[in-house]
C-alpha cells in the first residue's frame, strides 16, 4: 500500500489485467473471458439473477447461503422456487432433473460448497443434468470451493461460475 495507485484507465492497469487474466482462466478451466467485479460475491449472484432469469429460477437450497438466493431472486422481482433440502443434506441431481422436466425453469442456482454446513454438492452430476436442457442455465457459486478442488468450467458446461476472494481462493 506504500506504492502509488494506478489509474483504472491507465496502461499500467491494462498491463496488470493482461497479466492476471490468463492465470485466472487457467484456475477457472476456461478459454472464455473472466470478469472481475468490485462488488462482493452477492453482487455477482444478484447480477446473474437479474440478467438471466426470464421465466423462473430453481434455487437449490441446503443451507444459509443457498436459502438466501431465493430471497434475493424474489426481491429482484423474479419468479423463484426453492428446491429445499434439510441443512446438511447434499443436493440430489435427480430432483433437479424432475423439476426441469416440467419446462417451467430457465435458470438453476447452485452452491458448490454450502459454507454454512460444510457440505460439498455434486457439481459434475448437477451440471450433466442441467446440460440435458438446452434452454436452462446453471449459475454456480464456488465462493468456498474455488481452487480448493479443481473446477473445469468449459468441460463441465457451467454457464456462470462466480467466486469471491475472501474464502477458498
Ligand atoms: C457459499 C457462499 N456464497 C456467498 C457468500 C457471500 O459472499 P460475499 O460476502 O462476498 O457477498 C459466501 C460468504 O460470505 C459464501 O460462503
Amino acid at each position: 500500500m506504500a506504492a502509488p495507485m494506478i489509474g483504472h484507465r491507465s496502461k499500467d492497469f491494462v498491463n496488470l489485467y493482461n497479466d492476471i487474466h490468463p492465470r485466472l482462466q487457467s484456475l477457472v478451466g476456461t478459454t472464455q473471458p473472466v470478469f472481475l467485479s468490485t462488488s462482493s460475491a452477492w453482487g455477482v449472484m444478484e447480477g446473474a439473477i437479474r440478467n438471466l432469469v426470464n421465466k423462473k429460477v430453481l434455487c437449490c437450497c441446503s443451507g444459509a447461503f443457498s436459502d438466501k438466493w431465493v430471497d434475493v431472486a424474489v426481491r429482484c422481482g423474479k419468479d423463484a422456487e426453492a428446491l429445499q433440502y434439510e441443512w446438511g443434506t447434499p443436493v440430489d441431481p435427480a430432483d433437479i432433473d424432475a423439476k426441469l422436466a416440467t419446462g417451467e425453469f430457465d435458470v438453476v442456482t447452485f452452491i458448490h460448497n454450502e459454507t454454512s454446513t460444510g457440505v460439498m454438492n455434486p457439481l459434475a452430476e448437477v451440471a450433466a443434468v442441467v446440460n440435458k436442457y438446452d434452454d436452462v442455465l446453471l449459475v454456480t457459486d464456488t465462493v468456498s470451493s474455488f481452487t480448493v478442488v479443481p473446477i473445469e468450467f468449459d468441460k463441465l458446461g457451467i454457464d456462470v461460475l462466480l467466486t469471491g476472494s475472501q474464502k477458498a481462493y
